[in-house]
């Protein structure tokens, strides 16, 4: 059995699915490992540290997936690479399914399983998989960076013979997994920071890394079975604009993570609440791709409205590829690994298993 990977369009996409370190875990499964020539050369990563573990380097993308019986890639493939896919094989990504319908209608005719990472279930058994989980994790560090950088004050409180410096406020919307490391990574830098959500039970865990939890009194459970937000109600949003209001004329950085899966972003700062930062200030927002958490907000451009920078954030584990390919293709090897049986020296798609079962498009 053999695995392989094409390279990514690499104007969009700097992450790549498979490094040495995976490349050779999954030769340690028994199976074989073919790639693209020039796979990672952008991330510094050589044909020669592929084949001097055994990867087979290959000329075109035809050639690879005539030889491999799963593809792992990034994104989904293109209308070219699909033409190119060999029919009753395996493609394991980040498809992006509620975006790309036609061209995993396109793969499903093909014959081949595709399985897309971001459905996994949220069980404790696939978290070394959960792609959502390692990239966000990323993004919520890599905002902090971005913001300090933007920013054009100190963010630590600095006593010096000439004064005091005071420490930058940041406020983070939204304490999930992006949320809570940017908290950490903001409180590592001396921001003074605040964080507000949803989830009554992220209160603990905010406080656990330091930052003061922004409560808005509700009665209802805002918490689904899964441990996911559900939509606020108008009175909540009328509640947390109030308490808004306050948290926004105080705070020097705000950052963005709000997210209601399979809904487009919550709408969570209205022009007129972010007017009421202080110029200088800076909204950062992680969720702009999904229609963004703040009003001004557009993916992949900086809006500057009395002062007040709002970043709108578009492809940004392209800022830390190298990093976020470690990640995912980590989270790739385990898959890959609760899929092939040893025993039977193939995958096993066993419709049984959560992981399996979750994260297999059968129809679009
Ligand atoms: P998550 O689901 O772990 O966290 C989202 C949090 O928002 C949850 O704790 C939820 O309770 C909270 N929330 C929902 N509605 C809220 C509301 N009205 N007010 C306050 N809190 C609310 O999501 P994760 O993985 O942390 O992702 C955060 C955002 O970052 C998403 O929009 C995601 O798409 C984006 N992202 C963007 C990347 C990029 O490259 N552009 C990379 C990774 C994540």
């Amino acid at each position: 059995m053999i695995v392989g990977s094409i390279k990514e369009d690499l104007t969009l996409e700097k992450r790549v699915s498979l490094t040495p370190e995976t490349a050779k875990n999954i030769i340690g499964l028994g199976l074989k490992v073919c790639i693209e020539k020039n796979y990672a050369i952008h991330l510094g990563i050589g044909d020669n540290e592929f084949k001097k573990i055994g990867v087979e380097i290959k000329n075109s993308i035809d050639e690879v997936t005539n030889l491999s019986n799963a593809i792992i890639k990034v994104n989904c493939p293109t209308e070219n690479e699909i033409n190119s896919l060999k029919e009753n094989t395996i493609l394991i990504g980040m498809l992006n399914p509620s975006k790309n319908k036609n061209l995993i209608g396109k793969i499903i005719d093909k014959n081949i399983k595709n399985f897309s990472l971001e459905l996994l279930p949220r069980i404790t058994r696939a978290q070394s998989m959960d792609v959502l989980s390692s990239q966000s994790n990323l993004a919520g560090y890599r905002a902090v960076v971005d913001c300090v950088a933007e920013f054009e004050k100190a963010v630590p409180m600095m006593m010096t013979a000439a004064g005091t410096v005071p420490a930058a406020k940041v406020l983070v919307i939204g304490a999930g997994v992006a949320g809570l490391q940017a908290i950490a990574t903001a409180k590592r830098l001396g921001a003074i920071v605040s964080a507000t959500d949803v989830r009554a039970a992220s209160k603990e865990q905010v406080e656990s890394l330091g930052g003061k939890f922004l409560t808005v009194e509700q009665s209802e459970n805002m918490e689904t079975a899964g441990g996911y937000a559900k939509e606020a109600s108008d009175d909540y949003k009328k509640k947390q604009a109030e308490m808004m209001k306050e948290a926004l004329k105080k705070n020097d950085i705000v950052i963005c993570t709000a997210l209601i899966p399979g809904k487009p972003a919550p709408r969570i700062l209205t022009e007129d609440l972010v007017k009421l930062m202080k110029p200088g200030s800076i909204v950062y927002d992680l969720a702009a791709e999904q229609g963004g958490n703040s009003a001004f907000s557009e993916a992949g451009k900086i809006n500057t409205i009395d002062g007040i920078k709002i970043i709108g954030v578009k492809n940004l584990m392209n800022s830390l590829p190298l990093t976020a390919s470690n990640l995912y293709a980590k989270n790739l090897f385990s898959f890959i690994r609760n899929l092939y049986s040893k025993e039977r020296k193939d995958f096993n798609i066993n419709l049984e298993d959560e992981i399996i079962e979750k994260s297999l498009i059968q129809k679009v």
